[in-house]
């Protein structure tokens, strides 16, 4: 397992560079297989779970050609139903390859997928809306088995689960006659995936709304397409700027994907503008930073999202004052909490779902673990604060969503040194 050493407190400043959004990538990766040709996709971050992903697409027999950050893709050569159990445990978005296998093969052998261990993150919903396009499940040793054409209808999710409601997209693109899903979730990487899909010849309208409308084609085409910047990403490079003062430039983005993580920032103190370059937006942080605590709960979008909520964390134990999260998503999103407290900060556990931060706390230089790689976002943010080097070990788990995070915060002049 490899490690990083952070000598914190480096003056950070220069441009942090966004990659395209894993959330997204991981998706238009899997939707490229209802396409009766190559789609060729640009932007797709260079982390472990879309390689894990590509892993799982080769073994189906996909033929892929991965240069830089961008993927050619032909799923002309799809020869088998069956995921490849041991890598669809590894990522939780393998999920999302039940709906355009049964689209397009009306058959998938699935195992139950992997991902961070924030909680159960069971399947249950993605068996209740493919059931209710008619699509019938058994279970067979570790393998889900899904079979039947989806038919088209009144989708209705039993909770705006962001895969589901991509499973459901997929599911119904090749259906013939029109779906609603219903009480979809309105995450911006679901709007971004209807793009793709419409890009390819499907006709999706409503996705980022928690209504989409879709009405099947014969046929989808593969299409060429840049992944949506990281939203996640971006909103995580703000916090460690706004935590150690630092003048950056961050971006790309989509400004308006951030709106209330913006809004909860400025309200505590938080000191940046948005600026306008080539096309998209941009972060100008400025080196005078002065935080105080504010409460947020995290929400389905467009609430707070809940995959910020350990980087916030960490951003509070630098604040004035006490700061109250609480975690609405995930039953065991606080892992994170017992490695900032080995650095010395005040947080109490006060539910499950409840956390309380007193700051500012002047962390202390620790070994520390990162379990899920939003947690060790926050890690990171809070070694970057601390006098004295500290040690963050099995940050696989960071790299399995940040982009060389080492290189990156290298460039921006932080003191990180990756240990085999
Ligand atoms: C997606 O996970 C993201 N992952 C997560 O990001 C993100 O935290 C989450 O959405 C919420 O925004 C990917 O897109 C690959 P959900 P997903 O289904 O779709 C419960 C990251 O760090 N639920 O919206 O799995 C679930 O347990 C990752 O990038 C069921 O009970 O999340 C959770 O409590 C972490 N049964 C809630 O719903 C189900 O069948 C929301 O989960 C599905 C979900």
């Amino acid at each position: 397992m490899a490690k990083y050493a952070i000598k914190g407190k480096n003056n950070l400043s220069g441009e942090y560079e966004v990659s395209g959004a894993k959330n997204s990538a991981l998706k238009l990766l899997a939707a490229s297989i209802l396409g009766d040709g190559e789609s060729i996709i640009n932007n797709i971050p260079d982390i472990i779970d879309i390689h894990k992903m590509e892993d799982i697409l080769v073994g189906l027999g996909c033929k892929l050609d991965i240069t830089d950050h961008t993927v050619k893709i032909n799923p002309n050569s799809i020869h088998t139903r069956k995921l490849d159990s041991e890598l669809t445990k590894k990522i939780r978005a393998s999920i999302v390859l039940a709906g355009p296998m049964l689209a397009k093969f009306s058959e998938v052998q699935i195992a139950q997928p992997g991902g961070c261990l924030i909680g159960a993150r069971p399947i249950d919903d993605h068996i209740d809306v493919l059931s209710q396009f008619g699509v019938k499940v058994s279970v067979s040793g570790e393998y889900f088995h899904f079979v039947g054409k989806p038919v088209a209808g009144e989708i209705t999710l039993p909770e705006m689960s962001v895969t589901a409601t991509e499973n459901a997209m997929m599911a119904a693109v090749l259906s013939e006659g029109t779906t609603h899903i219903r009480v979809a979730a309105a995450e911006p990487e679901i709007a971004d995936l209807a793009n793709f899909l419409n890009c390819m010849g499907a006709d999706i309208k409503g996705a980022g709304t928690h209504e989409i409308v879709i009405k099947g084609v014969d046929k989808l085409k593969g299409c060429h397409y840049s992944v949506m910047p990281d939203r996640i990403e971006a909103a995580t490079a703000l916090m460690i700027a706004c935590a150690t003062s630092s003048e950056l430039l961050i971006g790309p983005l989509i400004a308006a994907n951030l709106s209330l993580v913006f809004k909860k920032l400025i309200a505590a103190g938080a000191n940046f503008s948005i600026i306008k370059k080539n096309n998209f937006d941009y972060i100008k942080t400025s080196g005078e930073q002065d935080i105080h605590g504010v409460n947020i709960n995290t929400r389905t979008y467009p609430g707070f999202p809940t995959d910020l909520q350990s980087v916030y964390a960490a951003l509070m134990t630098q604040a004035k004052g006490e700061t109250r999260i609480f975690e609405t998503i995930f039953e065991s999103r606080f892992g994170y909490t017992e490695e900032l407290r080995k650095m010395g900060a005040k947080i109490n556990i006060v539910s499950p779902h409840i956390i309380n931060i007193k700051g500012p706390t002047k962390l202390k230089p620790s070994h520390i673990d990162a379990f899920d790689i939003r947690g060790g976002g926050a890690l990171v943010l809070a070694a970057l604060c601390t006098p004295g080097t500290t040690v963050i070990d099995h940050v696989e788990m960071i790299e399995r969503g940040y982009e060389h995070l080492d290189l990156k915060l290298t460039k921006i002049g932080a003191d990180i040194q990756r240990i085999e």
